[in-house]
């Protein structure tokens, strides 16, 4: 035994310090193994067998015959699957998505429902079973387009409310010096991680076990005890590596047909989505209609604000997309009216995709304010600035930092914004057309309990134990440089174990609040285990653990109006010939809290930032009227920005410790998306006089 103590002199931070990634290595030498690729002995392969109707019921599923076919052991469908329980409140208190609860009833809500779960020996085996396999429909007709005078449309509460107002919207219009009224489409859109959903489920020692990929072990563990009655103690859900989740990768059709498949042959059963599958099983964005009104006083101040927004959702599940919340936040007015309503269609539940709500709503809104500049005479910027609310426009809330106009002298600085033209259609460079645009950013930061567990060895290493989920954003590493500081240790003495649900409880990997929740926990974890340690004790060989559990402290936060913020600048070129729009800079400037590893920082904005060039300019699902599915439901018909179509680009921040966190972390998540479609927008109207209202800036749309 040795007496081992933390640092009695701290050593150089490394909070704020570059740092590779710990798992780079193995993901990028094919080490690191995915949910998809963990072996399993006896391991046998279930493929899912979707609806080809839009709307109707079962009539016949002809599992016989493929009953018989090579390696085939089983077709789980609406008669063979066990019943499951959907009485229940999930992730946040909302009731469950029943489209989770697969195979109970023979009715088909939309295209691309899952009618079955063919099991075989092979994955070749289960998928040409599932091919082979005949399902009967009685079919009915369907209605999958957004119309905004549909009758069934309803105000609905997401996270926020559904409906905010106070002040009188017309009078106040009336009373305006300039008025901005502008309606804004954006498209369905899908989040397509490049691992796809997959998961492996066994019963293990009385315990059902599942190797998944997913933004919370804690998250996909509650849920399955919830719908097969199990005691959450008696569910293990593990994710080692997860390659990207957006939102997508909660619970899903996929884990629960795996876990119905495994219980009933009593052996290891694999699940995994087809990428064409993803487009109907993995969750998307609704489509949106939006509404913006504006009303200013002769100096730009904003007298009215009305932002309406329009989403669908499917028949079985309500689901908002609240893009009138940005407003809420952003900007206040004497009169402030806000509303997120939706219709139920024919069409898979829509679901959190990056930036819920933020994503199209900045779309709208601030291409709406760029509008009320130009007619003001006014600077984008300094529009904004006078704007600029003291509180919470709908909350009333203190604000607990909001360093929006500091981004915007840094961008402009950086972006060479000064003295910019306010006049469209004025700047080529030979056949193109010239612009720049601007638009804020702006994200909630929040925080989630967790537990975290510590280990002191006495060699001098710690470990750290937390249900956290690394999706790509530099999690583990994170958390270690976190661990690190907090331990006055250097970072190679802190092993980070992280995804596994008997971890304890901890917070999703989700709402830009993943790295902020767990570094709390293993921060307060750090303090108690230091002081234990310092009362010189010798670590036994099974080392000295603690457990944290940030539930009460999370509880305590003041209440206040806690944001990331960001400015957004790009600069596009229009060819008017051919209506092609080339972004050729891009600049994010960020006050998104303490920046924990600047390289992967740097990383998840400029990955978001794409997202928004990609949403500006590519990406469009098309939903067939006809047939009721997604036309081109592949990364081939799906466009998506690529390496080419990325620009001189840059992210960075300012100084923005959030005093509410232990770490003075706020969230950097999802808010590089937030604001650059209207940014590019507003930079595309600068070049060319012509205001894009309906996203994606097409070449025909150009034209
Ligand atoms: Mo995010 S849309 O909370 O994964």
């Amino acid at each position: 035994m040795t007496t081992v103590v933390t640092g009695t002199t701290a050593p150089p931070r490394s909070v704020g310090t570059a740092h590779t990634r710990i798992e780079g290595r193995d993901k990028v030498t094919g080490a690191a193994r995915y949910a998809g690729e963990v072996p399993f002995a006896d391991l046998a392969h279930g493929w899912l067998v979707l609806s080809t109707v839009a709307r109707g019921r079962i009539r016949a599923i002809e599992s016989e015959a493929v009953l018989a076919m090579p390696g085939v052991l089983a077709v789980l469908d609406h008669r063979t699957a066990p019943r499951v329980n959907t009485d229940y409140s999930g992730l946040m208190g909302m009731r469950p998505d029943p489209t989770i609860a697969v195979f109970q009833h023979d009715r088909v809500p939309h295209l691309g429902w899952p009618v079955a779960l063919v099991v075989a020996e092979t994955s070749e085996q289960a998928r040409e079973a599932a091919e082979a396999l005949v399902v009967r429909y009685e079919e009915a007709p369907h209605h999958t387009g957004l119309d905004t005078d549909h009758p069934d449309a309803h105000a609905l509460d997401g996270v926020m409310p559904g409906v905010t107002g106070k002040g009188d919207l017309e009078a106040e219009l009336a009373a305006s010096a300039t008025v901005v009224d502008a309606e804004y489409t954006t498209p369905e859109e899908h989040h397509n991680p490049m691992e796809p959903h997959a998961a492996t489920a066994r019963w293990e020692d009385g315990r059902l076990e599942l190797v998944d990929s997913n933004q919370g072990a804690t998250w996909v563990t509650g849920e399955l005890a919830s719908l097969f009655s199990l005691d959450p103690g008696s569910v293990r859900v593990r994710s080692e590596h997860v390659g990207g989740g957006f939102g997508s990768k909660g619970i899903r059709a996929h884990q629960v047909a795996a876990v119905m498949a495994a219980t009933l042959l009593r052996r290891p059963v694999r699940v995994v989505m087809t990428r064409r599958q993803m487009f109907s099983l993995a969750g998307y964005r609704s489509p949106t209609a939006q509404r913006v009104r504006l009303g200013a006083d002769a100096r730009g101040r904003l007298r009215a604000l009305e932002h309406n927004s329009l989403s669908v959702t499917s028949t079985v599940h309500e689901y908002v997309e609240p893009a009138a919340d940005p407003a809420r936040v952003m900007y206040d007015a004497d009169a402030h009216h806000t509303a997120n309503r939706v219709i139920p269609l024919d069409v898979p539940s829509p679901t959190f995709m990056r930036a819920p709500g933020e994503a199209p709503g900045s779309f709208a809104l601030e291409s709406a304010m760029d509008e009320l500049a130009e007619r003001c005479g006014l600077d984008p910027i300094e529009l904004r600035l006078r704007n600029e609310p003291d509180q919470g426009p709908v909350s009333g809330l203190p604000f607990a930092g909001r360093n929006l106009p500091a981004c915007y002298r840094e961008g402009a600085r950086r972006f060479g914004w000064a003295g910019r033209d306010p006049r469209p259609g004025r700047r080529r460079d030979g056949r193109w057309l010239l612009g720049t645009g601007t638009a804020s950013a702006s994200f909630f930061a929040g925080a989630g309990p967790s537990t975290a567990t510590l280990t002191a060895h006495p060699d001098g290493t710690f470990t750290v134990r937390i249900a956290a989920a690394d999706i790509g954003t530099g999690a583990r590493t994170a958390i270690t440089l976190v661990a690190a500081d907090a331990l006055r240790v250097t970072p190679d003495r802190v092993r980070v174990r992280i995804g596994d649900s008997d971890f304890g409880p901890a917070m999703i990997a989700g709402g830009s609040m993943g790295t902020r929740s767990w570094s709390w926990a293993v921060t307060a974890a750090a303090d108690e285990l230091r002081d234990r340690l310092a009362l010189g004790s010798d670590i036994p060989a099974e080392g000295i653990t603690v457990r944290s559990d940030t539930a009460a402290a999370i509880g305590a936060l003041t209440p206040a109006e806690r944001h990331s913020y960001g400015a957004q600048f790009a600069e596009v070129a229009v060819d008017p010939a051919t209506g092609e729009v080339r972004v050729r800079r891009m600049l994010g400037i960020f006050a998104a809290g303490r920046i924990i590893n600047p390289l992967t920082a740097r990383n998840q904005f400029l990955g978001g930032m794409v997202w928004g060039l990609s949403m500006a300019l590519h990406e469009e699902a098309v939903r067939d009227r006809a047939f009721g599915g997604v036309v081109g439901a592949d990364l081939a018909g799906y466009h998506v920005a690529t390496n080419a179509d990325v620009p001189r680009i840059e992210a960075d921040w300012i100084e923005d410790h959030d005093p509410g966190d232990p770490v003075g972390i706020k969230g950097i998540g999802e808010i590089g998306i937030v604001g650059v479609a209207a940014a590019i927008a507003n930079a595309v109207w600068h070049a060319t006089g012509t205001r894009h209202r309906h996203l994606p800036i097409r070449p025909d749309r150009v034209l």
